[in-house]
Order: C-alpha cells, then sequence, then structure tokens
C-alpha cells in the first residue's frame, strides 16, 4: 500500500496499543457500518482493539460515515481505497496497517455475529492457534434461511477443498476467521491479491497451519445487498487451481478444458439419443466422401458447439463475456474457430497418419487412436490461443 490510498485519519491514536485488529472490507455499506461499529464495540468489550474500514470509495459514501464515526471513537480507522479495487486487495491492505497481535476479518453486512470474536481470541491466544475459522458448518453453527442451491454450493466448495487442497476445514468459503500476527507476517507476502478467498490462501498456501473453527450463525442481511455473483463459483475454482498448480499453468486453462470436456459428454449423450431416436441420414450429393451424412451427427455437434461456447462465454471468460445482440456475431467467431480446429485436427490427424507414427509400436488402430489424440490435443491449444486472442481477449493481471 502507498499512502496515497488511503486518507489520512484525523484523530488521535488509540490509548492502548490495541491487541485485536478486526478488518472490515467495504463497498456500499453505508447503513450498516454504524451498526457494526457498535456491535462490534460491544463484543469486544474491555480487549483493546481497532476497526479498520478498507472502503473502495464506495460511491454511496460509505468511507464518509465511517470517517464522521472515527472523529467520536478512536477505535476507528477508515482507508478510502482508489486503487486495486477489489474484497482481497482490500483485507490485505488493512491488514498491512493493522498494529494488533490478532487480525480478524469480518462482513460489514453483519451477517457475521461479532460475539464470537473473543472466542476467538482466545483460541489464538490460550490454545496456541494460529488460524480461526467463523464456521458455519461445525456444531452450533448454521447458514440462517440459505437456499438449498447456496447450500450445495457450499457443499461442492468444501468437499473440492478437502480432496484438492487437503484443507480440512468445515467451511473453507468462510470470509470471516481471524489469524496471529506471527502467521500474516509469514505468509500474506505469498497470497494472490486478486484471489477473494482469502481464508483459502492462508490456509491452503500453508498446511503447516493449526487452524481451528468456532461456530456462529450467518445472519441475513438487512441493508444494501450482496455483491458477489455467480462468478464467486468460478473464482473459487481458479483459487483452487492456483493454489494447487501454482501459476504455471494458466488456470482460465484448466477451465477451458473442463468446458470442453462436458461438451464432448454432451456431443455423445446428443448422438446416442439421436441414434435411439431413428434421426435419418442424408445425402447432400457434393462428394462421396462426405455422403451420407448421419443426422444424428449434424445434431450431436451442433448442440455440443453451441453449449460449449455458452459455458466459455458464462463461466470461462465470465470477465470478458459477451451480452445481448454482440453473442450473436461472437457465436458465429467462434463457429469459424471450431472449424478452423477441426481442419487442424484432421490435418495433424492425416499427417500422423501418411508418416506411420509409431505405427511398427502400436499396431494399426493403437497407431490411429493415438494420432486422433495428439490431433485432438494440437486443436484444443489452437483453439485456446484463437479463443483468448481474438474473441475473449484478456486483459494481462
Ligand atoms: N472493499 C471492498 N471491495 N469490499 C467488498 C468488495 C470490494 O470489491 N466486494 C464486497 N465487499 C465487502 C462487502 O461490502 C461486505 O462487507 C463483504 O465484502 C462481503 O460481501 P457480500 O457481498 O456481503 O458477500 P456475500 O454475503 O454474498 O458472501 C459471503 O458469503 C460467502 C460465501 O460463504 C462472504 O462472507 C464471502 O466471503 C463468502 O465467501
Ligand atoms: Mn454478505
Amino acid at each position: 500500500m502507498t499512502s496515497s490510498d488511503t486518507t489520512p485519519s484525523d484523530h488521535p491514536p488509540a490509548a492502548t496499543e490495541p491487541v485485536v485488529s478486526v478488518i472490515t472490507p467495504t463497498f456500499n455499506e453505508r447503513d450498516n457500518v454504524p451498526l457494526l461499529i457498535a456491535d462490534l464495540n460491544r463484543a469486544l468489550g474491555d480487549i483493546p482493539h481497532e476497526i479498520i474500514v478498507a472502503d473502495d470509495d464506495s460511491p454511496d459514501g460509505t468511507w464518509e460515515v465511517a470517517e464522521e464515526l472515527a472523529r467520536t471513537d478512536p477505535n476507528v480507522r477508515v482507508m478510502r481505497r482508489f486503487h486495486d479495487h477489489g474484497l482481497s486487495a482490500a483485507v490485505l491492505d488493512g491488514m498491512s496497517v493493522a498494529r494488533g497481535q490478532y487480525l480478524a476479518v469480518i462482513d460489514a453486512d453483519l451477517q457475521h455475529d461479532p460475539s464470537i470474536l473473543p472466542d476467538m481470541v482466545a483460541r489464538l491466544r490460550d490454545d496456541g492457534a494460529d488460524v480461526a475459522v467463523g464456521s458455519r458448518s461445525v456444531e452450533g453453527g448454521g447458514y440462517g434461511d440459505w437456499s438449498a442451491s447456496r447450500r450445495f454450493v457450499s457443499w461442492v466448495a468444501t468437499f473440492i477443498a478437502r480432496v484438492i487442497l487437503r484443507v480440512h476445514v468445515t467451511d473453507p468459503m468462510s470470509g470471516y476467521f481471524m489469524v496471529s500476527r506471527a502467521t500474516y507476517e509469514r505468509d500474506a507476502g505469498r497470497i494472490n491479491p486478486r484471489g477473494f478467498k482469502i481464508l483459502l490462501e492462508f490456509i491452503g498456501r500453508d498446511r503447516s497451519l493449526d487452524v481451528v473453527e468456532v461456530p456462529f450463525e450467518f445472519r441475513n442481511r438487512i441493508h444494501g445487498e450482496t455483491k458477489l455473483n455467480r462468478s464467486i463459483i468460478r473464482s473459487y475454482l481458479l483459487a483452487v487451481a492456483e493454489l494447487r498448480l501454482g501459476r504455471q499453468v494458466d488456470p482460465a486453462f484448466l477451465l477451458y478444458v473442463l468446458v470442453g470436456v462436458v461438451g464432448l459428454a454432451v456431443n455423445s449423450v446428443v448422438f446416442a439419443i439421436a441414434e435411439a431416436a431413428g434421426v435419418p441420414q442424408f445425402t447432400t450429393g457434393l462428394n462421396e466422401a462426405i455422403d451420407p451424412i448421419y443426422g444424428s451427427f449434424v445434431l450431436s455437434v451442433a448442440v455440443s458447439i453451441l453449449v460449449v461456447f455458452a459455458l466459455n462465454n458464462e463461466f470461462t471468460f465470465w470477465e470478458q463475456r459477451y451480452t445481448g445482440w454482440k453473442l450473436a456475431p461472437a457465436f458465429v467467431v467462434f463457429v469459424g474457430m471450431s472449424i478452423i480446429g477441426t481442419l487442424v485436427h484432421v490435418g495433424v490427424f492425416t499427417y500422423l497418419q501418411n508418416i506411420g507414427l509409431l505405427l511398427s509400436v502400436l499396431g494399426d488402430s493403437g497407431a490411429r487412436t493415438l494420432h486422433n489424440l495428439i490431433g485432438a490435443l494440437i486443436a484444443l491449444i489452437v483453439n485456446w490461443y484463437l479463443n483468448t486472442t481474438y474473441l475473449w481477449r484478456r486483459r494481462l493481471s
């Protein structure tokens, strides 16, 4: 953080050094901030603390409301951020100016119950834990009235964290947690500020951490609205991929491959259904090599191209997605690229067949399978290149 990112706080520093620093990232939370600060002060009572409001220059003037409160409450500090907009970046910025021995992160919208903060401090200070997670999934916690679909997403996310990252917490998506200063100072430098799952960045990168969970009941938002949309699932998968594989492989490429696999599955299913339904074959009369054309083949290719386009647009390249009428030309370009990809696939396959690569080792059908696979892989990479260069052009971050 540079000093220009913050507005200087014009109040005197708090009399005692804070033991706990509570960082609350905010974006358009003006109605919630006064309630949150009152709640935090009540919950922390006589534990010396500071409250750092890390606001991304909210259009609703959240920072102004917070600065007003800071004038009379020496525990409150306000960061009005103009750069690097984003939840994780705001949290990390807040942490970097925090002075407490224990650094907590809490949502500003009152969905996180501040009354468990003293418990979290106790687990870190007295039990020597490194991280305390406010958990909705352990005994005594709860999700409030979350829809079945949100619970399902949360369940899948937890499952992925366990299997892929080997992180054994019941609520890895929680935005409510506390870390010790030692943990922060050791691990913060490695954290990707573009991710949004700050907790996962800590516990997913450093397996040696002693992580405990403290239950709380997730409450409903009363004022303002949620900023996390359906791209949250995508961001989560990207974060997990990056944590697991490092930055050698572009995690978006993995999403792209994932979508490709789904496309293959859709293709096979549609083909099987169309065959069973007796979709007829037809002749074009143009060229003997392409006649007759199987109706089920055309249908399955058409459906899978459509599905792959839609998934890439809505999922893989969410940040660059097309909407409204622009979808039509984008789809045409996508189909064009798919045709190029197919030509590459066929071209590589034919070439490898002609030179008979590994034919003597693998035999006729084994070599054919290998040649087809190599063709498909090269086509996949060519398509990725074309798509990311001309269709869903990505800004480098
Ligand atoms: N500074 C800043 N910048 N703050 C932000 C931004 C941003 O770009 N986006 C969101 N926030 C703040 C909000 O103002 C709020 O205080 C907090 O981050 C959480 O945002 P919400 O928009 O309320 O998130 P949610 O309630 O949908 O999601 C919660 O549940 C998720 C699923 O378990 C959060 O706790 C997530 O962290 C959690 O993953
Ligand atoms: Mn919320």
